[in-house]
């Protein structure tokens, strides 16, 4: 970052998209990547906190725990089996928009990190917990027991759902400039505890549909051995939780945007505008969708890939919407996103782009060839 780099500053009420075609290109490409890296975060975070509370439900059953007779559930075993996976990949695919993010709004994404302090720091020892709580909950030979199983879910859902509680917060901060003094000084709380909750609620609304189209696919493709019989019992309750999940989503964000009412024009925008009325109608068309797989009862006809479409389609616009509101916000603050500075690298960063896909193409393949070859 170059400290003489000028401010990109705009009017009192800029307009995003005057503020988009007013950025350099540079600074362009690293928010088009933030937002596409952000996105790819978002699904595993998305089947990360939707899997670990389908976890703790399951355990609270007693469907790991071979003393209670449970019937058999594929989809309860696949997913927690696939669960510390499913963190990890979170947590990687974190990386890449936390890279961006540093470059484009490195005042507002540190000087939030700076104020939320010990709760940030917190992140890495709750992950750290997390994953090996899961570990517990996957373990045969040891912590058989129902108590013991649902005691490492819920420890697991509860600091998954911290990790996802400390982003929302240190986003909210990261969106208030003029309020960073007076927090820092003591003299001003920072969100309130009913922002932190809506938003963090839309999220978690959000996260279950793909959660529950993630499972779905994982059991069409054969996931625990799933029978035809498998998937059928599945289909309904992943459906019935998706379609609530979106109508509640689809209601806390219109009242999460009644209470931030006049915060930004994001909306007078065409990117604005553009994002909202995507997102909204590719979650409304996934509800059809939904009940057509729960009218069904089948994970296996051509629903899932439409619905797979119309996921991407409202992850992709909300990533829009969420970084166009975070442009209008910022625009004509100290926080404004700065032309990085004109250091070169291109192709040092290329060569290690490439190596780094070719690396993870050739594990994935050869787990892949080993997966096969166990099971053939
Ligand atoms: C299971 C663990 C995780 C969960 C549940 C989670 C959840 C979230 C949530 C809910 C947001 C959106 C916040 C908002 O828009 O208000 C977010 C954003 C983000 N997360 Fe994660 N996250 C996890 C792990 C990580 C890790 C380990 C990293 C870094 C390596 C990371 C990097 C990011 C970045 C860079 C953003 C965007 C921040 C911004 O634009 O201000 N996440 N995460």
């Amino acid at each position: 970052m170059n400290p003489a780099a000028p401010t990109i500053v705009a009017d009192a009420t800029p307009n995003v998209d005057t503020l988009v075609s007013s950025l350099p290109t540079s600074t362009l490409i690293y928010i088009v990547l933030l937002i596409v890296t952000y996105a790819l975060h978002a699904i595993f975070m998305h089947y990360t906190i939707g899997g670990a509370l389908w976890t703790l439900g399951s355990a609270i059953r007693g469907r790991f725990s071979p003393s209670t007779n449970a019937p058999r559930d594929v989809l309860a075993r696949t997913v927690r089996d696939w669960l510390p996976s499913a963190v990890s990949g979170a947590i990687t695919a974190g990386i890449a928009p936390l890279l961006f993010v540093q470059i484009v709004y490195q005042k507002s994404f540190y000087t939030a990190n700076l104020l939320l302090f010990n709760r940030w720091m917190l992140l890495l020892p709750a992950l750290i917990i997390a994953i090996y709580a899961l570990y517990v909950v996957k373990a045969h030979s040891f912590a058989r027991g129902r108590f013991v199983k649902s005691l490492a879910a819920a420890v697991a859902t509860v600091l998954i759902a911290y990790t996802g509680i400390a982003f929302v917060e240190n986003h909210l901060l990261s969106l208030q400039p003029a309020a960073w003094p007076a927090i820092y000084g003591g003299t001003a709380h920072g969100p309130t505890v009913e922002r932190i909750a809506l938003r963090f609620s839309m999220w978690l609304c959000a996260a279950m549909p793909t959660f529950a189209l993630l499972a779905a696919w994982q059991l069409r493709l054969g996931a625990g051995n799933a029978s035809d019989g498998d998937r059928a019992q599945s289909a309904r309750p992943l459906a019935i939780l998706a379609v609530l999940t979106t109508i509640a989503a689809m209601g806390i964000a219109f009242v999460a945007w009644h209470v931030a009412h006049g915060e930004s024009n994001v909306l007078a925008s065409r990117i604005g505008l553009g994002a909202l009325i995507t997102l909204f109608a590719a979650q409304i068309l996934t509800i059809p969708c939904w009940l057509t797989v729960a009218a069904r009862r089948s994970l296996n006809g051509g629903a899932l890939w439409i619905l797979l479409v119309l996921s991407l389609v409202s992850i992709f616009s909300a990533a829009i919407l969420r970084e166009a509101h975070r442009l209008a916000l910022l625009a004509g603050t100290d926080a404004a996103p700065r032309e990085p500075a004109p250091v070169g690298g291109l192709a040092i960063f290329l060569i290690f782009t490439l190596l780094g896909v070719g690396i993870i193409v050739w594990i994935v393949r050869t787990v892949a060839r080993s997966l096969a070859t166990r099971t053939n």
